[in-house]
């Protein structure tokens, strides 16, 4: 007994022996009231210190493992170990797999990670439009959060209140209102990004109509995916280069109700498209004429690189109340940080604040404080400046490479993280994923994307993570395989 015991690096030594000799007692291998080897025997069976023994003896005894007898040593307490099952009882394994719910079932069809194409190391991969974490102004992150914990790490330690932390919830109303919202009878929930904002907006809405929404075509995948678990039908309407096909949606409005819009007006995922001024003025009175509401997905407004600024649908509803906005820094800041918000009509609010509380209580302080600070402390537009001027380089130098080498018949994306590339109706960019995995580059096929199946003969190209020289290379090489394929 006792030389199975390994080290690892890091932990402390004592916690180590600890371990060990409760997963020994547990198993029954120390037996109850078997006597335990003095701490200088162990700790020389262990090679490690008798003072790390003496210290994981207390700890086991803290714990009710073991107990000591003055002058005689340690023992095993009595019962301590795992009681084995009864000896005709064979344990019991269920198939979990036919346990699970609908939901659960749907949730992993969907789940496209799981499926994705793994990107063996030296791949070049457009698949990703998370940002790119050499930007991380990481100094000033980590100031946010000492200066943060050093005036109420207690506080920010304990519950804090299913609506968000007062002072972050105060920094985006006023930074909404910077975007020319009426904040009048408005009011803000913090979730867990825009993710969470969207599962408890879908979860709260009344569905008059049997559950059915419109949106842009092809549109976020994440999206969709919610969308479906929440059983919702989808309809999906055809992009134009300046947002949503207005005719198309009109006649869709016209045949039968729905329960909602879900709408991306700026840099689109995947198309980059940015909704033109007179086009969202034109949505807001087509939906306001169908009492439809709209869930205004607001996630990549800061990353303009050209064009003039364009106000979000809730800005320009004034005092309107339809409009439901779903904000997030997951593009603009680090979406390790898990935090969202919801703006709207304060009934509303007052009613998801109910759900969140029921399904997370509230989303953690410490990050909305962390985020708080780092964004009262100005470094949010330090940092956009940066982040801006790299993204809008790699951004124009993809677009190059795109223009130069790849034979698309539509390209689209004026901001954001990504571009997307229609080919001709029978092209197939599952065949050009396969070419290019094999090569060494990958992207993602944009038949996700689509509500109705569509799309097969799309991409989306994300260049964030990409260096300048792998994007060079990369979409070359897309390029030349896709002429190919093409008989050119
Ligand atoms: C259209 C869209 N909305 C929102 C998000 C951000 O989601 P979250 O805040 O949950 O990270 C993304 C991220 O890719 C997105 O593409």
């Amino acid at each position: 007994m006792f030389n199975d015991f390994r080290l690892a690096a890091g932990r402390p030594v004592y916690i180590q022996v600890r371990d060990y000799l409760k997963g020994l007692i547990l198993k029954g291998a120390l037996q109850s009231e078997q006597k335990l080897p003095s701490t200088r025997e162990l700790g020389e069976l262990l090679g490690v210190s008798r003072n790390s023994v003496i210290s994981a003896y207390t700890l086991l005894e803290e714990e009710g493992f073991i107990y000591a007898q003055a002058g005689r040593g340690s023992y095993v307490a009595s019962d301590a170990s795992l009681p084995g099952p009864a000896a005709d009882a064979e344990p019991w394994r269920m198939d979990w797999k036919e346990r699970m719910s609908r939901q659960a079932r749907q949730a992993v069809e969907l789940d496209h990670m799981k499926r994705g194409l793994r990107a063996e190391k030296g791949t070049i991969s457009f698949t990703s439009i998370a940002p790119d974490e050499q930007l991380f102004d990481l100094e000033n992150v980590k100031r946010a959060f000492l200066d943060r914990m050093a005036m109420e790490g207690r506080v920010l330690l304990n519950y804090g209140y299913a609506k968000g932390y007062k002072p972050l919830m105060d920094y985006l109303l006023n930074y909404m209102e910077s975007k020319g919202v009426d904040l009048q009878g408005k009011d803000i929930l913090i979730t867990n990004g825009f993710t969470e904002g969207l599962d408890i907006v879908l979860s709260a809405l009344h569905r008059e109509s049997g559950g059915a929404v419109i949106c842009e075509n092809p549109t976020h995948y994440t999206a969709i995916k919610n969308l479906k678990l929440h059983g919702f039908e989808i309809t999906g309407i055809p992009m134009d280069p300046d947002g949503i096909d207005l005719e198309r949606l009109e006649e869709a409005l016209a045949e039968r109700a729905y329960d909602c819009a879900y709408l991306v007006p700026s840099y689109h995922n995947p198309t980059g498209i940015v909704t033109s001024a007179e086009k969202r003025l034109a949505l807001l009175q087509l939906f306001s004429r169908y009492r439809i509401p709209v869930i205004e997905d607001g996630f990549n407004e800061e990353l303009r690189y050209s064009g003039s600024h364009v106000a979000p649908l809730i800005a320009m509803a004034g005092t309107g109340n339809s409009v439901v906005y779903l904000g997030s820094f997951s593009k603009v800041l680090f979406p390790g940080i898990r935090v969202g918000w919801v703006l709207a009509d304060r009934a509303l609010i007052d009613s998801l604040e109910s759900v969140k509380r029921a399904r997370s209580i509230h989303t953690s302080t410490l990050d909305q404080s962390l985020l708080f600070q780092y964004l009262q402390n100005g470094n949010l537009e330090k940092y956009l400046k940066k982040a801006r001027m790299e993204y809008k380089r790699k951004y124009e130098w993809t677009k190059a490479c795109c223009e130069r080498y790849i034979p698309f018949s539509r390209l689209s994306g004026s901001g954001g993280l990504h571009l997307f590339i229609e080919f001709p109706e029978d092209f197939d960019t599952w065949k050009l994923l396969e070419a290019c995995s094999e090569q060494g580059v990958i992207f993602t096929p944009g038949d996700m994307f689509y509500t109705d199946g569509r799309g097969r003969n799309t991409m989306r190209i994300g260049f964030s993570r990409v260096s300048d020289e792998d994007i060079g290379t990369g979409i070359r090489l897309i390029g030349e395989t896709a002429a190919k394929m093409m008989g050119n």
